[in-house]
């Protein structure tokens, strides 16, 4: 099946093989007017002229090739003007979850703090105690309604971390949870176990037999399923300190996961320096992260994955994008869904919070939530610009340029999303 969109904005970064940094991160490809051709679900070629891209030799073909791989266009879509971007990848969730926490919400406003609530027993433990008494099917049943909202919303490529069982049964039936959600759902989803999320209350005083519960039993069985692709921790002051994050994501390696690390987000330990140390993919939060730490990441190459959704729901500051960039970090960003610090599943609020807040330029941002974001997940091969080779991933917005999303204030933006050629969501 060939399609063949055309009259569009195409507005896309272009991927060299990394993430986007310093001043490559501003730059996007523009096409206006912009056509695309499509064979099976992936991208031909891109151009201005519909016709010469008709003609077109694509992707397996080469431009000497005798044959065109396209003989005939099966479907052309005129895209009225509008503005076409990737689809969204959004590289950290925490979706799976059995209950919301609309009553620590409540507390919050009232003026009750994050980590108090946490330390109280509340908080990530809450989200614990509902998904260690849900069984496999609601807590599918759940995992799927968030990915479709998500959908919605344009994202195609998204991260969902386990996290809430931390026993090894528990976490098991989440991974398992998001495992069928990945066979179910249009989006192409990456699995990330983050048995340590937080230390139980029935461990805390005695931690150290939780870390090695980690280490020597959730570990192995979370690897022996296969499903997880990267290891993630929660480093953080009342949670797991540096030396300990270290030694679970050194086990996490040995089992052949990648790392990433929830660092900084509150006070900093030095979890930016640890996250380059261990040559983390990524590391999340860093709203706490010095220059210094920052410097470490963007030697080693690790990719900041900037959270402003909990920044807003939290009232706390935001993390210093801006200066990442100078410094030559590659940004991402992400929603971090979760039903604590962050319920959304919203990646153009993501990009407005960004814009209008964390003081991203648009281009700066699209980059973020696109290219940059699948490069933290390891989905760059196929996701994240729109390019010969990559699926056809995109999301037509209803605008003429991505500026339209911060523009149009609290709507969504996203007219239709379209992943691997085919029409997934219509508003
Ligand atoms: O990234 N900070 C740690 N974990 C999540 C929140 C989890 C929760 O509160 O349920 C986060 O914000
Ligand atoms: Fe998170």
């Amino acid at each position: 099946m060939t399609k063949l969109i055309y009259n569009a904005k195409i507005y896309t970064p272009q991927d060299e093989g990394e993430p986007r940094r310093g001043a490559a991160a501003s730059e996007l490809m523009v096409l206006d007017p912009g056509a695309m051709l499509i064979h099976d679900g992936v991208v031909v070629a891109l151009g201005s002229d519909p016709d010469a891209l008709a003609a077109e030799r694509g992707a397996g073909g080469g431009a000497e090739s005798e044959t065109p791989i396209v003989t005939k266009i099966d479907m052309k879509i005129d895209m009225q003007g509008r503005c076409v971007i990737p689809g969204f990848v959004d590289p950290h969730t925490h979706l799976c979850f059995a209950a919301t926490r609309e009553n620590e919400f409540r507390m919050r406003l009232g003026g009750a703090d994050y980590m108090e609530i946490h330390r109280a027993g509340g908080g990530i433990m809450s989200s614990v105690r509902s998904l260690r008494e849900t069984a496999l099917e609601p807590l599918l049943a759940r995992t799927l309604a968030g990915l479709e909202r998500s959908l919605s919303f344009g994202v195609t490529t998204v991260e969902v971390k386990t996290g809430y069982g931390l026993e090894t049964q528990a976490e098991l039936r989440q991974l398992e949870a998001i495992r069928l959600a990945a066979e179910q759902v249009v989006q192409d989803v990456v699995p990330t176990f983050l048995g340590a999320h937080s230390i139980p209350v029935e461990y805390r005083e005695r931690r150290e037999e939780f870390v090695q519960l980690v280490i020597e039993e959730m570990l192995p069985a979370a690897a022996e399923t296969g499903v997880p692709r990267y290891c993630d921790i929660f480093t953080e002051e009342s949670v797991f300190t540096v030396s300990e994050s270290e030694r679970i994501l050194t086990r996490a390696r040995e089992f052949g996961m990648e790392l990433k690390a929830h660092v900084d987000e509150i006070v900093n330990l030095g979890g930016a320096e640890m996250a380059a140390r261990l040559g983390c993919v990524s590391a999340e939060h860093l709203i706490a992260s010095d220059d210094d730490g920052l410097a470490a990441m963007a030697e080693a190459g690790t990719i900041a994955v900037v959270l402003p959704g909990t920044s807003f729901s939290l009232k706390k500051p935001y993390a210093r994008a801006p200066r990442m960039i100078e410094l030559g970090v590659p940004v991402a960003l992400a929603t971090d869904c979760n039903p604590g610090s962050c319920y959304t599943e919203s990646m153009p609020f993501i990009v407005t919070l960004a814009v209008m807040q964390a003081g991203l330029s648009i281009e700066q941002a699209l980059t973020a939530v696109t290219l940059n974001a699948a490069h933290a997940i390891g989905a760059a091969e196929r996701a994240g610009s729109l390019e010969p080779g990559k699926y056809a991933d995109f999301v037509v917005l209803e605008g003429e340029s991505p500026a339209v999303i911060p523009y149009h204030l609290a709507v969504n933006p996203v007219r239709e999303v379209y992943k691997r050629g085919e029409l997934v969501h219509r508003a």
